[in-house]
């Protein structure tokens, strides 16, 4: 049985509760952070920290903890629950006040912070890795601050099952005509040895992984173009793949039914999830 953190306590997962007047249930009033973990050791811890605190300032919504003292819940977690391959799952809200209202609750509402941690055994040397992704294209109908890590994945979440109906294993989304990015990830392609994705903005979240992984194609000479490109540019490719904290580089071997190159991961792909893993292994906390 798992030992989770809720507000300043660790305890059994099944004691720990939250109130149902919290807005993080009624509102998806709440933002999170995935952390993947690999040989017991956080991976870029720094770069989620970061990135909780803006999602955090972007709605107005106070940080309950330090980083400091994040990164030692963090450690703790981990720990406790002998990970040695899998993620630490992060979500802060804006609390309750004891009811619903569609009005912020007062300012000296105390948020609600929860951790968990999720054990993945072959997180690194995966069989998906090696094989490599299919994924559909569907419409992007989420809101319009994507760059916001929120708990708002109904969308994503559909477009998942909508993949999953289809025999596929991940869908990528797209609005006025170009992609934005995948449901759980960032979205890239290879052409002519060039890597492809799209440019920061509001449409996208702005991934900690995308960051190194862009990051260590630029320092292994690689040519990086940060824009936006089609669903046919991505079916004439040479390769595609994805980036996240839960999956590293995935490659991507087909796009709507479409095989990319010979239908296996490309070389590119294989190449930076190798790179990644390395560097990220050695800079772990
Ligand atoms: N998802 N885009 C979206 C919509 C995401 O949900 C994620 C991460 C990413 C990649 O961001 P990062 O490299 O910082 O993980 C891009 C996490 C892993 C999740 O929801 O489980």
């Amino acid at each position: 049985m798992r030992t989770v953190y809720v507000n300043g306590e660790y305890l059994p997962e099944h004691e720990a509760t939250v109130s149902i007047f919290d807005r993080g249930f009624l509102m998806a009033d709440g933002v999170y952070e995935v952390t993947s973990v690999l040989d017991g050791k956080l991976i870029d811890f720094d770069g989620h920290a970061v990135r909780l605190s803006r999602s955090l300032n972007e709605l107005e919504m106070r940080n309950p903890i330090s980083k400091d003292d994040l990164l030692e819940v963090h450690r703790e977690l981990v720990r406790r629950n002998e990970i040695d391959e899998g993620l630490v799952y992060l979500q802060v809200t804006r609390g309750s006040d004891g009811d619903r209202d569609f009005a912020f609750p007062a300012e000296e509402t105390e948020p609600t912070i929860v951790l968990f941690t999720q054990n993945k055994p072959g997180l690194a040397d995966s069989p998906a890795a090696r094989k490599g992704a299919k994924v559909i294209s569907i419409e992007d109908i989420r809101w319009g601050r994507r760059d916001i890590k929120t708990v708002q994945l109904l969308y994503p979440s559909m477009g998942k099952m909508m993949a999953k109906k289809a025999g596929c294993d991940d869908a990528w989304m797209v609005e006025d005509g170009m992609v934005t990015e995948g449901t759980s990830n960032n979205a890239y392609i290879v052409k002519g040895g060039k890597i492809i994705t799209r440019h920061l903005g509001n449409e996208i979240l702005h991934g900690i992984t995308r960051a190194a992984v862009l990051r260590f194609a630029r320092e292994a000479q690689m040519a990086v173009e940060e824009r936006s490109f089609t669903i046919a540019e991505a079916q004439e490719a040479d390769e595609a793949f994805t980036t996240s904290a839960s999956a590293f580089v995935m490659p991507v071997v087909e796009i709507d039914g479409v095989a990319l190159g010979d239908g296996t991961p490309g070389p590119v792909a294989t190449r930076l999830r190798e790179i990644y893993l390395d560097e990220m292994r050695k800079a772990a906390q």
